[in-house]
């Protein structure tokens, strides 16, 4: 099914009796939206990354347990859960770096085990859960972007600032986190242009962040991953923001693979380098960020250009999805309750978490 998209842009949406997902595979060139009316189908379309994004997944992943309490058959309570628990493995076993899948599935299933009364009454709620994870979601990056303002140094009065992958609309509920606090930065005459990493292997920034802030008229420049520590030497770049898919209780924060070697160069140039995200991507449980579980992906993502072969037969590759940025590299931490450093992230943020 082919749609124009509409602005603001909601990658995750309810509709009716079944979830519509942008096909974030087509972008920018088709604006397809994807129906979605089976948990199975909801666990490939995130394997797939036709949904993405650490607080997109979540979403979708909690629309998923809905869809899938409709399929469960069990009348009975007890083997009702026992079955939802199954179906919140199938979504759970579909991309292990970002926290918000699990968080989703786990405040789904909290749900459905305080709900006394019917399956119906399960079903019910489970529904309203999913769709106040989503508003929530949009709430949250909306609070971030605000928060995002008190970071902005006061000169230049018009920042440029560099950001890696996507983490914008598409990859939330919508608004985004890093790109939420590109947008309020813009909204306050305070942003002169973004400069936008295209991210290999999968150039989220080249197609996705470039989408958002062109669809926006937000100023964007492209770059390829290796002119970033260029850019910063040139005195191209105040500020970097990025996202992130699961920060540990010390602060040491993965996001897409790339974003440890910008942190670096923006230290080696002393530009702040902040990360923006919500509480539900910090992962209390982990103390630091060497137990982070690190997604590889299937190896033609680096050598397939479209029907392009890139490289000669008998090399051997290795795709990891993200990499882990270190507490000690990151200026602060933007979240929906403030901005922290990210020693204090585990003393001032662990008491509000939705557990
Ligand atoms: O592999 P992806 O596209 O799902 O990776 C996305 C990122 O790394 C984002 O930066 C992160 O999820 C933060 S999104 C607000």
């Amino acid at each position: 099914m082919s749609a124009k998209l509409s602005s603001p842009v909601y990658p995750v949406t309810w509709c009716n009796d079944h979830v519509q997902l942008i096909d974030q595979t087509k972008l920018p060139g088709e604006h397809t939206v994807v129906e979605i009316r089976r948990s199975g189908d909801m666990a490939t379309a995130i394997q797939t990354m036709i949904v993405r994004g650490a607080p997109a997944i979540g979403v979708a992943a909690a629309f998923g347990m809905y869809l899938g309490s409709r399929e469960i058959t069990a009348s009975e309570p007890a083997l009702f859960l026992e079955q939802l628990k199954e179906i919140g493995q199938t979504l759970g076993a579909t991309r292990p770096t970002a926290v918000n899948l699990f968080w989703a599935i786990s405040r789904m299933l909290k749900v459905a085990q305080e709900t006394s009364g019917p399956v119906s009454e399960i079903q019910a709620q489970l529904l309203q859960t999913a769709l106040a994870i989503a508003s929530e979601d949009v709430q949250t990056c909306k609070a971030i972007g605000e928060h995002g303002l008190s970071i902005l140094p006061a000169e230049p009065q018009k920042l440029c600032l560099l950001t890696h992958c996507n983490a914008g609309a598409l990859a939330t509920a919508g608004y985004g986190t890093a790109l939420g606090v590109v947008r309020s930065a813009w909204t306050a005459d305070r942003l002169a242009r973004v400069y936008a990493d295209e991210t290999r292997p999968r150039l989220q920034g080249a197609k996705l962040t470039a989408w958002e802030c062109v669809q926006e008229g937000i100023p964007v420049t492209v770059i390829s991953d290796g002119m970033a520590a260029h850019c910063m030497q040139q005195g191209m770049v105040d500020l970097v923001v990025v996202g992130a898919d699961r920060i540990a209780a010390n602060g040491d924060a993965a996001n897409k693979i790339g974003t440890y070697s910008v942190a670096l160069c923006a230290q080696a140039h002393q530009i702040p380098f902040y990360v923006a995200a919500p509480l539900s991507t910090i992962d209390f449980d982990l103390p630091d960020g060497s137990q982070i579980p690190i997604e590889e992906r299937h190896p033609s993502e680096l050598y397939q250009l479209g029907d392009l072969n890139l490289c000669p037969p008998g090399v051997e590759f290795y795709n990891p999805a993200f990499d882990v940025t270190p507490a000690a590299l990151i200026a602060g931490i933007i979240t929906e309750h403030g901005v922290f450093k990210p020693e204090d992230v585990q003393s001032k943020l662990q008491h509000l978490a939705h557990r």
